[in-house]
């Protein structure tokens, strides 16, 4: 579409700084574009910014470096995205298909986020809709409303864009019928009603040929309402901020000698002046601002999106990913809450399995526990889930490692928008909003209890352990293990042997072996492998184990030491020949689904400590190494 854009003559930098001067005192909107190229989006696109007389793409760096040095304070070219989450996704190198766009008009100015609509395409619209104050959604008007058009309108909604554009273009491929937009126009009031867009403007436009673009067209007499460019001209730009107070998430604290510690990020609510009293979340200290520090000298306040690095009156431990806010109204703490989520992973999410969450500038562990529903985002039903695959949007329940400062998104959208990150591969995998800290997380407190870990170890002269056995099905897992404890039990050593067949007729009968009943399996026998090793036992697990993430989320339960994988190492071809259980035949006969080895994946361990080669070996010189290598 670039061919679609003047190149403006002269020295760029000249120009960028002519531009933002005469651009100063003017608000700014920003929005984003939804549809594909066939409704004409590119089309759309290319003449706002050709008839407004822009700048190219390749001077946006220019004009953001520009603007900085200039220190041009409320007009701020801030590319950086709002959603701090979102932006540590270019800090992993993760390439968003985003082009942000800038032009201007003498009544205001304006930055689309343009997101080309591939496969990628939700990932690509969750980046760029979540700094916009309004969305244009265009559909051809020969189609109508289609399954994407309400795809991104529920994704809109959800990032919390209360105005939407209906732009319904290629009005001239319908000789301009009213009844065609009329039809089109009322099916979206019903769908922006029932997901609470409040302001819908329809728009009847034909980009290509420019009716109702910057003025009203002739052809649509029947037509009363704003031409595109008026209408984006004149809209209230801003979001609803609801909640009134200072927010600054701390990006890094600034130590660069014993004498000055300074707390750095970019302010994301509210004003503070200097002597305003803060608190620190989640701890809660408070203290007062010292010093507002820029590299251009200190202020007596700093504003929304400013870097700023703040001092403080007191000694306080404030570290990267707090949240320094208005003492008077600070944001509330929680690890658990209900959530709006966006699948954007290749693997499905699994309820249970162990992630990354980033919200502001922390980043914990996060586990989904349970899918409340997901969303046909055609007809906004909720339909049962046990997991999400790519694309998919639910509302869910998270738990956090540890508890963090929030916003609901509807609030702050800063401080209540998140990320989910795969701990293997460190990409982004899921986006969601803040909706609510469930009350159950701030009822339940650990209980201290006298007697520990170390001295119910003491009295059995042992120290606790959990020896992991991972492995395929007829690996021989559960043997080995078997003979692993017989000799500590010869030894005189307190044992306890969690198999997972037996543990399969008890505590886990509930369980299947799809992924996600898998992940469940797993948790639950680790969770009561370390309840066991607290009581000072030296516990064995023999699960097959298959997946990477829940054996290190086993792992991550016990203290360093305690936990050894053991990898018995058995070829499927030998396993298989084996059949003790009949179990490969069975699953080769099409008899038993997701049969681990067969038609669901087994991850070989990457840094297990112990690997046993049973082809190399018997089970009791390899149960003796086992002991030998704890003992
Ligand atoms: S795990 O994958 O969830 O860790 P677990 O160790 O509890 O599996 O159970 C594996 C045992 O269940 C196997 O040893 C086998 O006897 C039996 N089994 C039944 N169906 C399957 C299946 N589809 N895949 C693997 N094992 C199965």
């Amino acid at each position: 579409m670039n061919d679609m854009i003047h190149t403006p003559t002269g020295d760029a930098s000249a120009d960028v700084a002519a531009y933002l001067q005469q651009h100063e005192t003017k608000s700014l909107l920003r929005f984003i574009t939804c549809g594909s190229v066939d409704d004409g989006k590119s089309t759309l696109i290319g003449r706002l910014l050709h008839d407004t007389k822009l700048l190219l793409d390749d001077q946006l760096a220019a004009l953001e470096s520009d603007s900085r040095r200039h220190g041009t304070q409320g007009d701020q070219i801030d590319f950086a995205l709002l959603v701090d989450g979102l932006a540590a996704e270019r800090e992993q190198g993760i390439t968003i298909d985003v082009a942000y766009r800038f032009f201007g008009t003498d009544k205001r100015k304006f930055i689309v986020a343009d997101c080309p609509g591939h496969e990628q395409y939700t990932r690509n619209m969750v980046t760029g809709a979540s700094t916009a104050d309004l969305a244009i959604v265009l559909v051809d008007a020969r189609k109508g409303l289609l399954t994407q058009t309400r795809r991104h309108s529920y994704i809109v909604s959800l990032l919390g864009i209360r105005r939407v554009v209906l732009a319904i273009n290629k009005m001239d491929l319908v000789g301009y019928d009213q009844g065609v937009f009329d039809d089109i126009a009322g099916g979206y009031a019903m769908l922006a009603e029932r997901l609470g867009i409040e302001h819908v403007q329809c728009i009847p436009l034909s980009a290509l040929k420019g009716d109702n673009m910057l003025s009203a067209s002739p052809n649509t007499p029947w037509y009363d309402g704003p031409s595109l460019l008026q209408y984006l001209e004149t809209v209230e730009a801003s979001r609803d901020h609801r909640i009134a107070g200072f927010r600054l998430p701390v990006q890094w604290v600034n130590r660069p000698n014993q004498d000055f510690r300074g707390f750095a990020g970019t302010v994301v609510a509210d004003a503070i002046d200097v002597g305003q009293e803060i608190a620190v979340l989640p701890s809660g200290q408070r203290s007062k601002i010292a010093r507002i520090v820029t590299a251009d000298g200190d202020l007596p306040r700093a504003v929304p999106g400013q870097a700023v690095t703040l001092t403080l009156a007191d000694e306080i431990d404030a570290s990267r990913g707090d949240v320094i806010a208005a003492a008077s109204n600070p944001p509330e703490t929680a690890d658990q809450f209900a959530a709006h989520l966006i699948w954007m992973g290749g693997q499905p999410l699994l309820p249970g399995r162990p992630y990354w969450l980033k919200i502001g500038s922390r980043t914990v562990g996060a586990q989904v526990t349970e899918i409340k529903h997901k969303v046909d985002v055609n007809t906004q039903d909720h339909l049962a889930a046990k997991h999400l695959e790519l694309n998919e949007v639910a509302y869910c329940n998270i738990h956090l490692d540890q508890p963090v400062a929030f916003e609901k998104y509807a609030d702050n959208r800063e401080l209540g928008a998140f990320i989910l990150i795969d701990r293997q591969s460190n990409g982004t995998v899921g986006a969601g909003t803040l909706d609510f800290a469930l009350r159950r997380a701030g009822n339940i407190h650990w209980q201290h209890v006298d007697v520990d870990k170390a001295a119910r170890a003491r009295i059995k002269h042992q120290q606790p352990r959990c020896l992991w056995f991972t492995g395929l099905s007829g690996s021989g897992k559960s043997t080995i293990a078997n003979l692993v404890e017989k000799r500590l039990l010869a030894m005189g050593r307190h044992t306890y042997l969690l198999d997972g067949d037996n543990i399969r007729h008890g505590l886990n009968k509930d369980l299947g072996f799809t992924d996600e009943d898998r992940v469940e399996n797993i948790r639950r026998v680790a969770e009561v492998a370390k309840l066991m090793v607290d009581a000072g036992l030296i516990v064995l697990v023999s699960f097959i184990s298959p997946f990477r993430a829940e054996r290190r989320m086993a792992r991550e339960l016990f203290a360093e030491g305690e936990f050894l994988e053991v990898f018995v190492d058995t070829p499927l071809e030998v396993a298989e020949q084996r059949d003790v259980k009949g179990l490969y035949a069975k699953a080769r006969a099409g008899q038993i689904k997701n049969f681990t080895g067969i038609d669901s994946p087994y991850e070989t361990p990457e840094n297990a400590e112990i690997v046993l080669e049973t082809i190399r070996n018997g089970p009791d010189q390899l149960a003796e190494f086992v002991v030998e290598r704890i003992y």
